[in-house]
């Protein structure tokens, strides 16, 4: 099954309300909440009072990536504030093993995500304990980057490894994704496309009802 899963950071925030309706109403199944500390990478979004107040609005599967450093120390926190899905970094973690087995501890499904520059054998030994693989097509930080192309042999290597394993791990790409180039992505392997700019960016439900044609074609 294919998903769109926008990326919140790129809303119009005023509008928010509005701005969930669009994407909830035309199709898209998660909303990607993008957690960033100014540390781990060298910006800074939002936290759990948001999500507190989205998840009271919203059937949305809400889908929590933690750029911060030692994630550990707010997964608790995110559950709580309504997190269905809690993704870490590799690179943020102490323990990568004891972070995942805290977010199974509070609840929530497991994702582990690579930077562009992370190789894809380092989520190897953590396979078989996760819902879902991250591949970030950009540098985390900021949206509207451009997609790194290198980013699709990833894909496949992921979509190989898992294959190998027969393992029905989702993998989710994140940064860069258009209408333009959204189908390479799909054919490398992704079955959920985080997609910010190109939700967001304009006419949200516009957006949402093309992305999703293109989605339904990989069903
Ligand atoms: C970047 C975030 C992405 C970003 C995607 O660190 O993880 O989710 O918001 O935005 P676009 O789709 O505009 O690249
Ligand atoms: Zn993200």
């Amino acid at each position: 099954m294919t998903i769109l899963a926008p990326s919140m950071l790129s809303a119009d925030f005023k509008e928010l309300g509005n701005e969930i309706r669009a994407i909830e109403e035309h199709g898209a199944k998660y909303l990607h909440f993008d957690v960033m500390d100014g540390i781990f990478v060298p910006s800074i979004s939002f936290g759990m009072p948001v999500l507190k107040s989205i998840r009271s609005g919203t059937n949305l599967v809400c889908d929590v990536h933690l750029m911060i450093t030692e994630p550990i120390r707010y997964v608790e926190d995110f559950a709580k504030a309504g997190a269905d899905l809690i993704t870490i970094h590799l690179e943020a973690c102490e323990d990568v093993d004891a972070t995942i087995d805290k977010i199974r501890e509070c609840g929530c499904k497991v994702g582990i995500s690579i930077k562009p520059k992370t190789p894809v054998s380092a989520m190897e030994p953590y396979l078989e304990k996760v819902d879902m693989i991250l591949i970030m097509s950009v540098e985390p930080g900021f949206g509207g980057q451009k997609f790194i192309p290198e980013s699709l042999e990833k894909i496949a290597q992921t979509k190989r490894m898992l294959d190998e394993k027969g393992l029905a791990v989702d993998i989710q790409v994140d940064g860069g994704i258009y209408t333009h180039n959204v189908e390479e992505v799909l054919k490398a392997g992704a079955n959920i496309i985080v997609a910010g700019s190109a939700i967001f960016n304009g006419d949200t439900k516009q957006n949402t009802i093309e992305m999703m044609d293109i989605l339904k074609k990989y069903e």
